[in-house]
This record gives structure tokens, sequence and C-alpha cells, in this order.
């Protein structure tokens, strides 16, 4: 039988003396043989090739967390599209978070993927269960916050999912290179902003860029998960060819890159342990507060009744939309098929 199926192999392994048990034994040995082996090579797997099920019950739990994380990071940003000072710094806000909203549709239909229905995961993020980024539980207090945001949350988010582009799971690097494309831009635009403010400012608004710094520093170095030794997921994951980088590598990249930057800007990272390190060739940083991660992590930092809130409602007024948009595809299906058949052309 000719095919062009990737997942031929589901289908390999008919019934014969051995018995089906055994068959099947065989059958699955040789799926998982080909997908290590894959997966050795630094290749790719695709929706349809066979997995084991804890690879894909860990790719849906890591992309769903991402998707939901792009549709909250929406919301505190959000909140200052109608008090942007120019209408410049408006349109680029509103296209930042309208780029949130649809990473985080590319992400969902990412997880959709591997089997897991858009209703189940919005399910689990709505009843609290998912977990997304705790840095979107933090409040935007004034518009150095939006700056801010762009460079050191984008920022780091960069630096995290780059190597995503190159996951073994094919439908989540391909989402992830559109992605960071626009992280980039989000990126650069929180510097400029920044700089903008630093270079041309009063004294207020340079000192707002400070007090905006102090409080989104340490929660941003957070945002690469707990220490390497207490992450549970990633010996698995890199193993795998999810993660290609440890949590701690990132962080360590991440500070690196921004020591510079910062002193370009003119402002002050607030750790006062921080200092080059010649003989590792790396900056070293102060010690980070992880009981204020997990707090956060498990529902209890500054904003995340709020957040969660936000979510639900915008699910339930949204409610309508969806009715009005299935009875839309409804109608139109009716239509199409009480159209007389097309004649055959002669
Ligand atoms: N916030 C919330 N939970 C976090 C977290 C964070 N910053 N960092 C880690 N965790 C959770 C993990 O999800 C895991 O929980 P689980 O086992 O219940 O799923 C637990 O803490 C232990 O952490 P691990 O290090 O073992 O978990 P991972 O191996 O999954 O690594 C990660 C965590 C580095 C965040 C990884 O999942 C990842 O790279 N995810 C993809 C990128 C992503 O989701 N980024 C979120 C930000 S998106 C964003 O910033 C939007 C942009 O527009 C700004």
């Amino acid at each position: 039988m000719y095919t062009q199926a990737m997942d031929t192999l589901a289908r390999e392994g008919g019934q014969d003396a051995g018995g089906a048990d055994e068959t099947a034994a065989l059958a699955d040995a040789a799926r998982q043989r080909r997908f290590d082996a894959a997966i050795d090579d630094g290749g790719f797997i695709e929706a349809k090739d066979w997995m084991p099920e804890s690879y894909r019950k860990t790719l849906v739990r890591q992309i769903s967390q991402h998707a939901h994380s792009e549709i909250v990071g929406m919301l505190p940003e959000g909140h200052w599209i109608a008090r942007a000072p120019t209408l410049k710094r408006k349109a680029i806000l509103l296209a930042k978070v309208q780029d949130e909203g649809g990473h985080g549709l590319y992400l969902y239909a990412a997880a959709e993927t591997l089997g897991t229905s858009r209703d189940q995961m919005l399910d689990a993020l709505h009843g609290g269960k998912a977990k997304y980024s705790s840095i979107f539980n933090y409040p935007t207090l004034t518009w150095a916050d939006m700056g801010v945001i762009g460079w050191l949350v984008d920022g780091a988010a960069i630096m995290n999912q780059v190597p995503l582009c190159r996951c073994s799971y094919a439908p989540y690097a391909r989402a992830m290179v559109r992605i960071c494309r626009e992280e980039s831009f989000h990126q650069r635009q929180g510097y400029e902003s920044l700089l903008t403010m630093m270079r041309e400012g009063t004294g207020a608004q340079k000192a707002m860029v400070q007090d905006a710094v102090d409080r989104w520093w340490w929660p941003s170095i957070q945002m690469f998960g707990p220490p390497d030794s207490d992450s549970p997921n990633s010996g698995t994951s890199m193993r795998w060819g999810i993660k290609r980088f440890s949590n701690d590598d990132l962080r360590q990249k991440f500070v690196d890159a921004t020591v510079e930057q910062a002193r370009i800007l003119g402002v002050t990272l607030p750790d006062p342990d921080l200092r080059w390190n010649e003989a590792r060739g790396h900056w070293d940083f102060g010690a980070i507060d992880w009981d204020e991660f997990w707090n956060v992590v498990g529902g209890h930092g500054p904003c995340n009744a709020e957040r969660l809130q936000a979510r639900v409602d915008a699910w339930e007024e949204g409610a309508w939309v969806r009715e009005a948009a299935l009875a839309h595809a409804r109608k139109r299906e009716a239509a199409a098929a009480a159209l007389p058949a097309e004649p055959l052309a002669a």
C-alpha cells in the first residue's frame, strides 16, 4: 500500500501466531525506538507522528500555560491603551496587545494538535487549575511600566522563547518563529520608549522609569522559572528537546545582556550584589526571593484574583459572539446543502 502519511508505524504490526499482545508490544517498542532516534538526531516530531503519552502531556502542559500567559499578559498593558500619552504610543501599544492575543491563538492551536481542545484548556484556566506566567500578576502603576514591560518582560520572554523555535515538536516550533519576530518588536518599542523618557523627559519622568525598573526587575528574572535544582520538569523536557537550555542558563544570559542595556539607559538595576565575575565571564547577581515567586504561582500575588476574574468575565461576556458565529455557520451550511448539485462538466 502506498501512502504519504507520516504515522504509518501506528498501523504496523498485524496479528500473527505469537498473539496480539506480543505484536502490540513489539510495535510499541519499534515506535519508541523511532521516536528516540528522531529526538537523538535533533529531528522534529509532527502532530501525526507517534509519540509517548508522557511527551504529549508535557507539551500540552507547557504550550497551554504559554498560551494562557499570552492572553492574561494582554491585561496589564490593555489597562494603559486609553491612557497612552500620544497617538503614536497608543497605536504601538494597541498593536502590541493585539499581537499577544494572536500569540495566544497560535499556541492554543498548537496545543490542539495534541488532542486537547481549546475548551478544555480554557476551562482549566477559568477554574484556576492552569498556570500562567507569574509576571502578569503584578500591577501596572505608571506609564513607565509599559516601557519596562517591553524592555524587561518581553526581553526575558524572547530569551526564553528563541530556543523554542527549535523545540522538537514541530507545530510549537513553527508557531514560535512568528511569535519571536513579533516579541522582538515588543522589546524594541519598550526600550525606545524608555530611552525617550530618560533622554528627553523631565526629572519626574526619569524617576518614574527608575521606579518601574525597581518594581519589575526581580519578577522579570523569576519568569525563567525555579532554579534548576528545584525544576521538576527540566530534566525530561531537555532530554526530549522541548527545552534547549535550563532555567538558570537562560536567566544568566538575560542578566548578562540586560546590565549593559541598563547602563546605556541610565537606570540602576535594584541589586547591590550585581557585579562582573571575571573568572566566570558572567554577571553575578543577588539571591532571588523564591518564596515570593511560589506565592505568586500559587495564586496569591498582588493581582492574581483580578486577572482571573477579568478572563472569566471576558469569556462570559463573549458568549453571544460565539453563539452568533455558530448560528451563522449553521445557516451557511444549510444554505449550501439546499443548493442544487453542480451539473457535471461536459
Ligand atoms: N510562572 C508561573 N509558573 C511557573 C513559572 C512562572 N514564571 N516558571 C515555572 N513555573 C511552573 C511550571 O509551569 C511548573 O509547574 P507545573 O509542573 O505545574 O506545570 C513548575 O513551576 C516547575 O517549573 P519547571 O521549571 O519544572 O517547569 P518547566 O520545565 O515547564 O519550565 C518555563 C518553566 C521555563 C516557563 C517553561 O514552561 C517554558 O519555557 N514555557 C514556555 C514559555 C512561557 O510559557 N513563557 C511564559 C511567558 S509568555 C510571555 O511572557 C508573553 C510575552 O508576550 C511577554
